[in-house]
């Protein structure tokens, strides 16, 4: 498989259109799911490994997609829907469609372009982008690429240095600082025990000074601080003028904390269950955030985002918008700046269907009433 392929023409009543639309379209990706397979298909199997696999026994890895099969929607009827608008405001600036791409180390091991053909994918459809301390694109490359973007911190030992992170996004224009306050240390991944997985010659950090992410629970590198606590993060949100939002937020007492402290908002995530397996799905953790954080701030959820119902799941249960991940690095790995564009089509349509059967104009109009909880 080679790229995104030509789409279907689909519209004519003709003969010749009705039979390639009816022809079976191969391995050409139609949901964010099928990325997955194409990228591990293309990826040396220890990167595909790293991007895809999780903490332990991955438990938590696939509660993540399972906790979203244990709701159903009611969806409203006799609503005119068409119209509908599902574009949200977020820290000021308004999204096409409520998702952005979540931080993610590590981008060009997918593609010799990395962050920069995501941001410039981002930069097309006015989606928001963000980049990782351990990105393989500079905190100054990705703002020139002109897409909206976050800078996610990892706080290094030396203050200085972090201080210098925050100076960096700042000067170059990003718009808020992700502080993730989840991996002070790294969780066990099993698979990249297996493979051996290390930062492969040739691939660097463009922000941080050299090192590995290492199989052995550390970062192999002793510049990352190893403790995050409260007091970082009023260390942060002092130092920087940019909005904060704490990533790796999973209880209604640390969403507020986080807020008490300055944040700006607060993403309720496991870290796509990388960090401490068998915790609580994403999506079964948000009520209880959104019930204590009660509108003062708008909260971002990730893990396990796959689907345009999987977002209408997320706002219905109090999010604003949500963060995807790993379809972002498989779709990157497929078909690079254009595959990365494919899927935030794929899905941004899907956002769009699913308000407008569920009887929606708007994201906001998503409440806890349109689902139901089911079990087994
Ligand atoms: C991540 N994630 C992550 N988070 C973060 O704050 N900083 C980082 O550098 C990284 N790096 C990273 C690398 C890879 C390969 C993955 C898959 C994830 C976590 C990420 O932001 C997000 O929380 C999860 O990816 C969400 O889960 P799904 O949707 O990918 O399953
Ligand atoms: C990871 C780190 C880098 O999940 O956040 O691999």
């Amino acid at each position: 498989m080679s790229g995104p392929g030509g789409s279907v023409a689909t519209g004519g009543a003709s003969r010749e259109g009705w039979e390639q639309a009816a022809k079976p379209s191969g391995s050409a990706p139609i949901r964010l799911a099928d990325f997955e397979a194409l990228a591990l298909a293309k990826l040396p199997p220890g990167w595909g490994a790293y991007y895809s696999g999780a903490a332990n026994d991955e438990v938590t890895l696939a509660d993540n997609i399972a906790a979203f099969g244990r709701r159903r929607f009611l969806p409203r009827i006799g609503v005119n829907v068409e119209g509908r608008d599902p574009s949200v405001e977020v820290l000021g600036r308004r999204w096409p469609s409520p998702f952005m791409v979540a931080p993610m180390a590590l981008h060009r091991l997918a593609d010799p372009d990395g962050e920069l053909a995501v941001a410039r994918a981002c930069a097309a459809r006015g989606l928001v982008f963000s980049l990782s301390t351990v990105g393989t694109a500079s905190i100054e490359d990705v703002a020139a690429t002109g897409a909206a973007s976050w800078f996610q911190l990892y706080l290094l030992k030396d203050q200085g240095r972090s201080r210098e992170l925050l100076a960096r996004a700042e000067a170059a224009g990003h718009e808020a600082i992700i502080l993730t306050m989840d991996a002070p240390i790294l969780g066990r991944r099993e698979r990249d025990i297996r493979t051996g997985f290390s930062l492969p010659p040739g691939v660097s950090y463009a922000n941080i000074r050299r090192g590995a992410i290492k199989r052995d629970d550390t970062y192999g590198d002793d510049e990352f601080k190893p403790e995050n606590t409260w007091g970082d993060l009023a260390w942060v949100t002092q130092t920087t003028r940019l909005p904060v939002v704490v990533k790796g937020v999973l209880r209604a007492d640390d969403a507020v904390r986080a807020l008490d402290l300055g944040a700006a908002a607060v993403d309720v995530s496991n870290h796509g269950g990388r960090q401490l397996d068998q915790s609580i799905a994403s999506i079964d953790a948000l009520p209880a955030v959104a019930d204590a954080v009660a509108g003062r701030a708008p909260i971002l959820l990730d893990s396990g985002i796959r689907r345009g119902t999987d977002v209408l799941t997320a706002l219905a249960l109090g999010a604003r918008a949500v963060m995807v991940g790993r379809p972002v690095l498989w779709s990157l790995a497929w078909g690079g700046e254009a595959g990365v564009g494919l899927a935030f089509d794929l899905l941004a349509a899907e956002v769009n269907l699913a308000l407008g059967i569920a009887g929606l104009r708007t994201p906001a109009e998503a409440s806890r009433d349109l689902l139901v909880s089911v079990t087994g």
